[in-house]
């Protein structure tokens, strides 16, 4: 019986979804603690590439379940649309799947919140995915909220009119020029709760309770990245949940001594989609090089990923902010035919030299200060043990283990789930 976690500790996209499909065959359940469909996770196997923003990533597994927790928020409407394109791959849904009666509900007045307060920051704009996450958040913490309980009770529709009304009068406030058909966006959310009502909803943490009881074993999934979480990511540039491992507890109900296990994930360099700073961040060939070969485009709004080279200040403090006990690095194959590579390993602030990662990270005054390693010529891809990693590579790596302090137990190199070396 445990309760394993497993959380990006970059600006998110680190490869999480084709870890937990990965693993998935040691867990009886898979559950997502945090976030909404601003996430995208990745998996491919078989040559199919499947994209999930709301379902966790153990929906391919047949003796798993996969619960959407608390902590989660849910748009109906993308809800639909991800089990419409699972339609072709005969999940029954019933017995591999189930929300909190606890997390909250998107409504389409979010999603227009977040598109009005976007257009009223101008150039300063967060640069959300504008799926409605922080004024869901803000309802849910402002106590305003409709959660997946309230659609099985009957005064349900005054509760949701009564907070859309209110949306609405706080759209106009922005004062921005906004398009909506309200009606239109209304009679596909109402068209999708219908049909989210044919999933189990259930008293999560109570299941969550038994389940550990039994003995069983859970992989709580997280969403985003360690330097987006709301507390300690780079704020106000941040997604609005606690992305970090303490968010397990809160978006599920785990209590943090049944956690055992808490994998940390990271790419061999650094992306950021969406506005903020971004210390490491290139815009010379290196980055061109690692957007093209890496595919950097996201994958939830189909945005350019900002690519730079690996930031082991920012690591070193996820890592700590987490508890990590195993690493897990991604996407080591997208670096090869690197001439040289570089690893940011303390920051020089206004002529300073600082190795923590500070309250402002304004990048005007803080500038990475790099160690170099000669890279690796070879194809990766395609090597299936530890042994006939080129040795240049696995210098990069001990490297990283000495600094981190914690091994890299999974090296990734390549998107398919085979291409997966366990050390
Ligand atoms: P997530 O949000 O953390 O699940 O990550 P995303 O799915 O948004 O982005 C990771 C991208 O990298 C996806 O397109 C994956 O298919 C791909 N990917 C994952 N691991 C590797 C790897 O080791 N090498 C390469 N080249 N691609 C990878
Ligand atoms: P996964 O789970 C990368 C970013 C957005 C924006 C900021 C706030 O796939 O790793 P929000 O929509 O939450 O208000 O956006 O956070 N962001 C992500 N970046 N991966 C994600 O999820 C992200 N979810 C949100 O781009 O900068
Ligand atoms: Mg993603």
């Amino acid at each position: 019986m445990k309760v394993d976690l497993l959380l990006g500790l970059q600006w998110g996209d680190e490869g999480k979804g084709k870890i937990v499909d990965f693993l998935t065959k040691d867990y009886d359940i898979i559950a997502r603690f945090q976030g909404g469909p601003n996430a995208g996770h990745t998996l491919e196997f078989d040559g199919i590439k499947h994209v999930l923003h709301t379902i966790p990533s153990g929906i391919f597994h047949k003796n798993s379940m996969n619960l959407i927790g608390n902590g989660v928020v849910i748009d109906p409407v993308i809800f639909q649309k991800e089990i419409e394109k699972l339609e072709p791959f005969n999940i029954d849904f019933k017995s591999s799947l189930c929300i909190s009666r606890k997390a909250h509900l998107i409504l389409p007045t979010h999603r227009l919140l977040d598109a009005a307060s976007e257009l009223s920051k101008g150039k300063s704009k967060i640069g959300s995915t504008l799926k409605g996450i922080g004024p869901t958040y803000m309802d849910k913490t402002g106590r305003n909220g409709i959660r997946i309980g309230d659609i099985e009770l009957e005064d349900w529709l005054v509760k949701y009119r009564k907070l859309a009304n209110k949306h609405e009068s706080m759209i106009k406030n922005y004062n921005v020029n906004l398009q909506y058909n309200l009606e239109e966006l209304e009679g596909d959310f109402f068209d999708a709760i219908e049909n989210l009502k044919k999933i189990t909803f259930i008293d999560s943490e109570n299941y969550i309770f038994n389940k550990l009881d039994e003995g069983k074993n859970i992989l709580a999934e997280g969403a985003q990245g360690s330097l987006l979480d709301i507390d300690f990511g780079t704020y106000p540039y941040v997604t609005s949940s606690n992305t970090t491992a303490a968010g397990a507890c809160t978006g599920l109900g785990v209590p943090p001594n049944k956690i055992k296990e808490v994998f940390g994930i990271f790419k061999a360099y650094t992306t950021r989609v969406g506005s903020g700073p971004f210390p490491t961040e290139l815009f010379d060939k290196n980055a061109e090089r690692m957007s093209k070969i890496g595919n950097e485009v996201g994958a939830t709004t189909g945005r350019a990923r900002r690519c730079g080279w690996l930031d082991l200040v920012a690591l070193k403090y996820a890592v700590k902010i987490n508890g990590v006990t195993k690493l897990m690095m991604m996407k080591g194959d997208v670096l090869s035919g690197f001439k040289s590579i570089k690893v940011c390993t303390e920051y020089n602030y206004n002529g300073t030299v600082i190795n923590h990662f500070p309250f402002t990270v304004d990048t005007k005054n803080l500038k990475p200060v790099y160690t170099e390693f000669e890279g690796w010529k070879e194809d990766i891809s395609k090597i299936k043990e530890e042994k006939l990693l080129p040795k240049t590579f696995m210098n990069y790596v001990s490297f990283l283990e000495d600094e981190l302090k914690v091994p890299i137990s999974i090296i990734s190199v390549g998107p398919d789930r085979t291409q997966t070396i366990i050390r």
